[in-house]
């Protein structure tokens, strides 16, 4: 089994510590984050400062950037600068994920989600719980689906975008990158770069 360093100890960690568990593939070797100070060990799990990592000889382990933001996770992966081999990918075993489906590294494909066919995601990218990436789907790196989203065939999403929960994308629409759609959107029409769309259908929106 690969020992896996998670990234970041809040509740989107918990998630991807239980989807490690539930693999046979990885065991959580330890939780690292900034707002940790000193180390100490909790069932048989080292939880330690980010800069842990530096007495490590990275290629002995996988690792996970457990943050939800998208943002950050880029930003990290910059800093830490740990080749990007060394970043499992990480499905959950209710997970359904075509053979003919590409899977960067460093994403995580939550408890029954579903990537069909010819879907080729990004690294860095989560596939949030019982959220469905239909056919022929483009996601770039550090983009989020949230819980219960559906892209139906054929979508595209650019880099570092977020999908809120429940959204839905209709076929052959593309997003592009850093954009928000809200919970509960339904995309119809294409969206440009670092837009803010949310309703039924969903259009651009200004921050209160
Ligand atoms: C869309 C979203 C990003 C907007 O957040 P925001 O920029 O802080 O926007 P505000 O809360 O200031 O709302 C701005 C306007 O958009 C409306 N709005 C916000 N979210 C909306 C949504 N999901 N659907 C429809 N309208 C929405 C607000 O009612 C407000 O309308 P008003 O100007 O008529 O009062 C946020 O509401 C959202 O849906 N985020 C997704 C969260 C999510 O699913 N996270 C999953 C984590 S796993």
């Amino acid at each position: 089994m690969d020992k896996l360093i998670l990234i970041g100890a809040g509740g989107h960690s918990k998630v991807i510590q239980d989807i490690a568990n539930a693999s046979n593939e990885f065991e959580t070797f330890a939780v690292v984050d900034d707002a940790i100070d000193g180390t100490n060990q909790t069932d048989g799990i080292i939880y330690a400062n980010t800069s842990f990592i530096d007495s490590l000889q990275v290629e002995h382990f996988k690792f996970c950037i457990a943050i939800g933001n998208n943002a950050t996770r880029r930003e990290i992966f910059a800093t830490l600068g740990i080749p990007i081999e060394q970043y499992a990918v990480l499905i959950h075993p209710t997970a359904v994920v075509s053979k003919s489906a590409e899977i960067g590294n460093g994403t995580v494909v939550m408890p029954n989600a579903v990537v069909n066919a010819d879907s080729i995601i990004g690294k860095h990218c989560i596939v949030n719980t019982a959220a469905v990436v239909e056919h022929d789907n483009r996601m770039e790196d550090y983009v989020h689906i949230s819980p219960n989203v559906t892209l139906s065939g054929i979508v595209s999403i650019g880099e570092g975008t977020h999908v809120g929960s429940g959204a839905t994308v209709i076929p052959g629409k593309i997003i592009g990158c850093w954009c928000t759609i809200g919970a509960g959107a339904v995309v119809v029409g294409n969206i440009g770069k670092h837009v803010t769309a949310a309703g039924v259908p969903a259009k651009k929106i200004v921050k209160n």
